[in-house]
């Protein structure tokens, strides 16, 4: 049994059909990549199997669990956590506290007084104070934990929504073009965590429309085009596929 499965997505936007019976397994444990050129359907298809849109169409099943159309929230639960293709921390917040603020559940967030706060809440935000530091250390944003994210550059701000994502803790990972905009040097950063983090056993799915920048990351890619599969298999193999190749000529790519 995969770990999650996307079985006859579909998808239409007006008269668009963005995403066209599209069918995608993850086993536990892959680093899958999803390719396509602008447009295929590649962040519509995350949309749908995260609950940011329910699709038309369609079963997304997650460990034997029906879970089509549940809400981004109830899928973070269930330990299923997503990024967007553009990022979304609150640029009025220091670094610091957006990664706190990722959290799920925090009791203090509530509006109790602070005096009638229990022992257990504070344990709590003591654990979140110290998860979020050492995110922070991990992806070497120490320097930076008391900026305002808008100061951030576009990789800085990747690496943010990284170490967000992970305060959720999630064993299956999505990331939507987390290299788009970043310079080579943090691309090689970023990979390098994403490949620490499936090598400790987290399974993840990462959006990618340029040829190439995903070869020797992941495990499989599957290309998409014009919201179908296009080709799946060893990113070497597929990187050689005449139909792959045509879709990048032919295509829109930028
Ligand atoms: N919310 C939306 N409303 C209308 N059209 C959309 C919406 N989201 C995506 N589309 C359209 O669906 C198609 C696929 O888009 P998208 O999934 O963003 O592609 P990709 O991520 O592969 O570049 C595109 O033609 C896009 O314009
Ligand atoms: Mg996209």
């Amino acid at each position: 049994m995969s770990l999650l499965s996307a079985d006859g997505i579909t998808k239409e936007f007006g008269g668009l059909r963005a995403i066209d019976d599209l069918s995608v397994s993850i086993d536990e444990g892959e680093l899958v990549g999803v390719m396509g050129p602008n447009g295929a359907g590649k962040s519509t298809f995350f949309n749908c199997v995260s609950g940011v849109i329910p699709p038309d169409n369609g079963t997304v099943t997650l460990r034997g669990t029906d879970v089509t159309g549940d809400s981004p929230e109830s899928l973070a639960h269930r330990g299923l956590v997503r990024t967007f293709q553009d990022t979304r921390e609150l640029e009025t917040m220091t670094v610091r506290d957006n990664v706190r603020l990722a959290a799920p559940d925090q009791s203090g967030e509530r509006t109790l007084p602070a005096l009638l706060r229990s022992d257990e809440m504070k344990n709590e935000e003591v654990a979140v104070r110290r998860r979020a530091d050492q995110l922070i250390e991990t992806f070497e944003l120490d320097h930076l934990a008391d900026e305002y994210s808008s100061n951030l550059s576009g990789g800085q701000r990747k690496l943010l929504e990284l170490a967000r994502t992970l305060m959720l803790d999630p064993d299956v990972l999505m990331l939507d073009e987390p290299f788009a905009g970043v310079n080579p040097t943090l691309t090689n950063e970023i990979a390098d965590h994403v490949r620490g983090l499936n090598d400790d056993g987290m399974t993840v799915v990462i959006i990618e429309h340029e040829l190439e920048t995903l070869t020797s990351l992941v495990d499989r890619l599957v290309v998409l085009q014009q919201g179908r599969l296009l080709v799946e298999g060893e990113p070497g193999v597929v990187l050689e596929d005449e139909r792959v190749i045509d879709a990048y000529l032919g295509g829109d790519v930028e």
